[in-house]
């Protein structure tokens, strides 16, 4: 019967095998799939593994601090953290088309984490016997992701889904991916049996993209601001409604090209929209919205327009997937 404990066992089992002695390298995200991967591979390889943390700006707030304190707190894993933002920021200067977006996100973050791992690599030959390098990566693909990126069968692709240790084009490495044929729940049951903290187990799913698929329009450094200010109120508000394990996720979605007219203070503004998107799933693939009380949307909507001054409306998607899909983009 599965039980985590087994699955855990079994698949710190066949990492070590896999793994032997050589060493091994894994992106990290702040999400849980990316986490609950690095932690079961630390458990069966120790600190043959260096974990590297991509900082892509386009973190929610606090998302740094959660991987580089928290997460190395629980697992004692060895972290390299590469600060990106700058890079990112230019080369999505001008860029609003959703895919392109997800392409040249998807691209950078191939070639800033691809040269982190060559220096992992460098450095772990110089301290090597054998002068091996790094040969294994890990990454937290899950099977949702298998399916959806058309790695299933016969499904197209729906969104290029990018996923944090993204696959190099040229791959150098071998890949590890002990959650490949799992799903979210399972993986955070896994998570749990691993010993990390219920804040990373029970974090909602961000996509690898992360707000630069939520801010409809052009990304730049204060709209990005904004939004990460709106999204912090409306996850403080739902964790202190004790909702979060009632939804699937709520993505915070700015819509930066849309203007409306309010009054804000003492007189009119023109300010921005914010879309609540929360969701209920079981697996991503299919979203029911989710009926939030009405009491908890009324308080987010006054504190996002009370505290963040370039929005001035906050609305609620009420689609489902299909025919809506999760994310905006
Ligand atoms: P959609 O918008 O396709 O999202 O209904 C389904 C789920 O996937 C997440 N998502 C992503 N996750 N890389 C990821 O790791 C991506 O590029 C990506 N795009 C969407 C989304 O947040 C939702 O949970």
């Amino acid at each position: 019967a599965w039980t985590p404990g087994r699955i855990l066992d079994e698949q710190v089992r066949l990492v070590r095998e896999r793994i032997g002695d050589e060493r091994v390298i894994c992106g990290l995200s702040g999400g849980v799939d990316s986490a609950v991967a690095a932690a079961l591979v630390q458990r069966a390889v120790g600190d043959q593994l260096t974990c590297v943390f991509v900082d892509h700006g386009l973190l929610r707030e606090g998302e740094r601090e959660q991987v580089e304190q928290d997460f190395v707190a629980a697992t004692g894993v060895r972290l390299v953290t590469v600060d990106a933002r700058e890079r990112f920021l230019s080369a999505l200067a001008g860029v609003t088309d959703p895919e392109t977006k997800r392409k040249i996100i998807g691209r950078e973050f191939i070639r800033v984490f691809e040269q982190a791992a060559a220096e992992v690599s460098a450095a772990a030959r110089t301290d090597s016997p054998d002068g091996a390098g790094v040969r294994f990566l890990v990454q937290g693909t899950l099977y949702p992701d298998v399916v959806e990126s058309g790695g299933g069968t016969g499904t197209a692709t729906i969104k290029s889904h990018h996923n944090v240790g993204g696959l190099p084009e040229d791959l150098t490495f071998e890949l590890v991916e002990p959650l490949r044929t799992l799903f979210k729940d399972e993986v955070r049951l896994l998570g749990a049996e691993l010993g990390l903290p219920a804040a990373i187990i029970r974090r909602h799913p961000f996509p690898g993209p992360g707000l630069g698929i939520r801010i409809i329009g052009e990304v730049t450094a204060d709209r990005l601001a904004t939004l990460r200010a709106a999204d912090l109120v409306v996850r403080q508000e739902m964790t202190a409604a004790g909702v979060d394990d009632q939804v699937w996720q709520c993505p915070v979605v700015l819509l930066a090209d849309v203007r409306s007219v309010g009054v804000q203070g003492d007189g009119r503004s023109y300010g921005h929209p914010v879309v609540l998107r929360p969701v209920t799933s079981e697996d991503a693939m299919t979203a029911d919205w989710s009926r939030l009380p009405y009491d908890l949307l009324a308080r987010i909507s006054n504190r996002i327009t009370g505290e963040v001054p370039e929005i001035n409306r906050v609305v609620l998607d009420i689609t489902s997937k299909p025919p809506g899909t999760i994310e905006w983009e």
